[in-house]
C-alpha cells in the first residue's frame, strides 16, 4: 500500500477515503493525470481558467518575469508589471473605480472591501456599522469574508465567531418585490447606520448557481445610493467574462463603489486578488497623519509574477476573440439546457454567459446532498471534471473549450443522470 499522504485537501471528507487524482500536466481545458488519463476540466478548475490551462503568452510572460524580479516589498517599492496591470485593470473596470489594492485571493479581495468600507465611513467621522448582503451568498472563508456570506454549511461551526451582517431574501425570478420591499424597510430604518452592501452581482455562485436579473441589481443599488450606502461588488467569480460582459456589473449599468477581483485575473495562473476602489475611498485615507493609512497586507501583495500573468491575461482579452467564445459557449449551452428541460429529471436548467447550471429533483437538496459524490465520481469515470454544488450540476469552461468537448460534457450529464434513475430505481424494488 503506498504510503499516505500527509496533505489535508481544500472541502474535502479525508475520512471517505475519496479519491485524490495526481495530476501531471494541463493545457488548453484538458487535465492530464499521472496514470495517463485526459479530463476535460468543465469547471475551469474551480472557476479560475479563463483562456485555458497554459496558455502560451502567459507561460512566457511568467517565464520572463521570473528571470528579472521574483519578489519585493510592496510598501515603498513598486515595479513595472505591476503599474502596467493596475492601469490596464481600470481601462476594463467601470468608471467609477481609480485605485487598484492588491492581495493574493478572492477571500482577501473580499476582506479588504469589507475593511476599506468600515474604514471609509470611520475616518470620515460617520458611525455606520451595519453590512447589508443577499442570502444565499459566499464571499470567501477567512472570518470577514464568512461573516458577509450566508450562515451555511461551510461555517456554521464558526457562527459565534462571526460579526452580524443582515441578509436580504435572494431575489429569485418572481421573487423580487420581497427582496425589494426587505432592502427598502431595512433602509428607512437603518439606512443612516449602513456602511455597505456587499453582493455577487447576477450568479450566486457557491450557493448554488443561483441567477438574478440586472434589473433588480441595478434598482438594489439605486435604493442603497439613496442612502449613502456603499456598493461592494464581488466579481470574484462572475468577473472576466463568466456572465458573457467583462463584468456582471456591467450587465446592470452599476458604478460600485469597491470591486473585488480574483480567479480570473491572471487568467487562473496564478494566485492575485484586487480590489478596486473609488477616488472618494482612497482619498478617505489618504492624509498626513500615518495612524490614518489603511492597516493592510499580505506578504506577496503585488507579487511580479502574478502581476506578469494578469498582465498577459488582460493582453489576450485585447489580442483574442475572447468575447467570441464565450458567445458561442452561451449558444451551445442554451441548445443543451433546451434537450436537458425535456428530461424528467431536472428542474430549474438556466444560462448565462458560460455558465449553464441545472437541478437535478431531489429528496435532499442542497450542498451535502447524497446524490453528489454519485455524480461527482460517474461523470470523473467518463473524463470529465464537474463538482457539482449539491443536487446542482453546472458547468463552467475555460474559453478555449471546443464544440467537441461541450457535447461530451452534456453526453457525459446525460450519462450520469441515467444512472442515477437506474441506481433510483434498482434501490426502489
Ligand atoms: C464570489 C466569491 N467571492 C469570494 C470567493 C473566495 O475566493 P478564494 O477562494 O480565492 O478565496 C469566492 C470563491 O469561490 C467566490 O465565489
Amino acid at each position: 500500500m503506498n504510503k499516505p499522504s500527509p496533505i489535508w485537501h481544500p472541502f474535502t471528507q479525508h475520512g471517505l477515503q475519496q479519491e485524490i487524482i495526481p495530476v501531471e500536466r494541463a493545457e488548453g481545458a484538458y487535465l492530464y493525470t499521472q496514470d495517463g488519463r485526459r479530463i476535460i476540466d468543465a469547471i475551469s478548475s474551480w472557476w479560475v481558467v479563463t483562456h485555458g490551462h497554459c496558455h502560451p503568452k502567459i507561460v512566457e510572460a511568467v517565464r520572463a518575469q521570473a528571470g528579472r524580479l521574483d519578489q519585493v516589498i510592496f510598501a515603498g517599492f513598486t515595479h513595472d508589471p505591476a503599474e502596467r496591470l493596475a492601469e490596464k485593470l481600470l481601462t476594463f473596470a467601470p468608471d467609477s473605480l481609480s485605485h487598484v489594492f492588491f492581495s493574493d485571493s478572492g477571500s482577501t479581495a473580499v476582506e479588504v472591501a469589507l475593511k476599506m468600507a468600515i474604514g471609509y465611513w470611520a475616518q470620515t467621522g460617520k458611525a455606520r456599522r451595519k453590512v447589508l448582503a443577499l442570502e444565499g451568498g459566499y464571499h470567501g472563508d477567512t472570518f470577514g469574508a464568512m461573516s458577509a456570506g450566508s450562515r451555511s454549511v461551510y461555517s456554521r461551526m464558526y457562527e459565534p465567531y462571526l460579526f452580524e451582517v443582515t441578509h436580504l431574501p435572494f431575489p429569485a425570478a418572481g421573487q423580487e418585490g420581497k427582496t425589494l420591499e426587505a432592502l427598502d424597510a431595512f433602509l428607512k430604518a437603518h439606512g443612516a447606520e449602513t456602511a455597505a452592501f456587499i453582493f455577487e452581482p447576477l450568479v450566486l455562485g457557491a450557493g448554488g448557481m443561483l441567477f438574478y436579473t440586472p434589473e433588480v441589481l441595478a434598482r438594489m443599488a439605486e435604493l442603497c445610493r439613496n442612502h449613502g450606502v456603499l456598493l461592494i461588488a464581488d466579481e470574484v467569480m462572475t468577473g472576466f467574462g463568466r456572465t458573457g460582459t467583462m463584468f456582471a456589473c456591467e450587465q446592470a449599468g452599476l458604478a460600485p463603489d469597491l470591486m473585488c477581483l480574483s480567479k480570473g485575473l491572471t487568467g487562473g495562473f496564478l494566485p492575485m486578488g484586487a480590489t478596486l476602489a473609488t477616488e472618494a475611498i482612497y482619498r478617505a485615507f489618504y492624509h498626513t497623519d500615518r495612524a490614518k493609512m489603511f492597516f493592510h497586507s499580505t506578504s506577496f501583495t503585488g507579487n511580479p509574477l502574478s502581476c506578469a500573468a494578469a498582465l498577459a491575461s488582460l493582453e489576450i482579452w485585447e489580442e483574442e476573440p475572447v468575447m467570441d467564445k464565450i458567445a458561442a459557449i452561451t449558444q451551445a449551452h442554451k441548445a443543451a439546457a433546451a434537450r436537458f428541460m425535456v428530461r424528467g429529471d431536472f428542474e430549474n436548467t438556466r444560462v448565462l454567459g458560460c455558465i449553464l447550471a441545472l437541478d437535478i429533483r431531489e429528496a435532499t437538496p442542497g450542498y451535502l446532498s447524497e446524490i453528489q459524490p454519485f455524480l461527482y465520481k460517474t461523470m470523473l469515470a467518463r473524463g470529465v471534471l464537474l463538482r457539482p454544488l449539491g443536487n446542482t450540476v453546472y458547468i463552467l469552461p475555460p474559453y478555449c473549450v471546443t464544440a467537441n468537448d461541450l457535447d461530451t460534457i452534456y453526453e457525459c450529464i446525460d450519462f450520469a443522470l441515467d444512472r442515477l434513475g437506474h441506481e433510483r430505481r434498482k434501490q426502489a424494488v
